[in-house]
């Protein structure tokens, strides 16, 4: 892991080769010398993994291609893994299950990866990062959540009408609040502003994600999310599936469907999961950014010049 990148191996090796016929005082100096140039060059140069988790019916290869590629151009060495799991119509699997097997993945990246990764979670994905964020002694970094509908869904989609050609949104309680509802990945974190009662009793990911419901392992979910260093959070006006599109930033509407912001939401005053805490600590950054569809977000150069690119450090 540690390498000695702007000076060489040659210079690192023959230096340590000299250390050896020096007297003690000196070969301590020396040493510290050493570890500065070579080792704190190697950490501070070599670039983090990236980690990318395709959205709701993504095909991963597709998802990823421009953001593998774009990386590779501006930091060649950075090891990029796109999960390759419940892709398609296997993306409406439970979203415990998807993170159940996911995590496992995620963690053996981890621990080929130990000075830390750096997660992109593209839409649904970026939930089950939340799920994997919360439920494991995870070494993330960063996560990048890209337009993901973290604080729920409550919509008309093309996505919805997929999968529930004949329903509206305002009824979708009445399927998705139900225990069959919740086999279905949407109904995880379908939040209907005008069913909070049913939501709490039935979302099986969501609300006890934010403690919106009784969560006997809340307190350890907010000791994970806050291994966390940095949390960015895009998403924007002319997304046009996530509803309300400032989910991606943690807000969500009242049940005069008026979006209160992150701030004011209760898992933030509570600090439920985290969310407070981090802000405090200066390390949510968030982004507003007109003028990308939803499918656009990864293939978007303008949105990884300014918005992703900056963190993967
Ligand atoms: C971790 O590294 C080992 C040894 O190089 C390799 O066999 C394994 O596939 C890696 N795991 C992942 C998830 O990349
Ligand atoms: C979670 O919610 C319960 C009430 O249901 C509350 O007593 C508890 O303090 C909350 N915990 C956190 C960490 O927000
Ligand atoms: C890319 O993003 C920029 C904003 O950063 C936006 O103006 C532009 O329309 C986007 N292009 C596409 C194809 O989404």
């Amino acid at each position: 892991m540690i390498q000695p990148l702007h000076v060489g191996c040659n210079f690192c090796s023959e230096m340590i080769t000299k250390f050896r016929c020096m007297s003690a005082k000196k070969s301590f100096y020396f040493l510290v010398l050493i570890s500065v140039i070579c080792f704190d060059n190697g950490v501070t140069k070599s670039y983090k993994a990236v980690v990318f988790m395709h959205g709701i019916f993504g095909d991963v290869a597709v998802e990823s291609q421009e953001l593998d590629a774009w990386i590779k151009q501006v930091h060649p060495d950075t090891p990029f893994y796109a999960i390759p799991l419940y892709q398609r119509l296997d993306s409406l699997v439970p979203l415990w299950k998807q993170v159940d097997v996911i995590s496992k993945e995620v963690i053996s990246i981890m621990n080929n990866h130990t000075n830390g990764i750096h997660l992109i979670c593209f839409s649904q994905g970026g939930l089950i990062c939340r799920g994997i964020l919360s439920t494991t002694q995870h070494n993330v970094d960063t996560f990048i959540s890209l337009s993901a509908p973290l604080a729920g869904q409550y919509g008309d989609t093309n996505y919805l009408k997929y999968i529930f050609p004949n329903f509206l949104k305002s009824e979708l309680h009445r399927v998705l609040y139900t225990k069959e509802g919740q086999d279905v990945s949407l109904g995880n974190y379908w939040k209907d502003p005008h069913h909070l009662e049913e939501y709490q009793k039935y979302s099986k990911f969501l609300a006890p994600l934010n403690n919106d419901t009784y969560t006997p392992n809340i307190n350890k979910y907010k000791q994970n999310f806050l291994r966390l260093n940095r949390l960015i959070l895009i998403g924007g006006p002319n997304d046009g599936v996530i509803t309300p599109w400032e989910s991606s930033h943690f807000a969500y509407y009242n049940s005069e469907e008026k979006i209160v912001e992150m701030e004011q939401q209760r898992y933030f005053l509570e600090d439920s999961f985290g969310l407070q805490t981090l802000y405090k600590q200066k390390k949510i950054k968030t982004y507003t950014i007109p003028g990308v569809q939803h499918i656009h977000w990864h293939s978007n150069k303008t949105v990884f010049d300014n918005a992703i690119l900056p963190w993967l450090i």
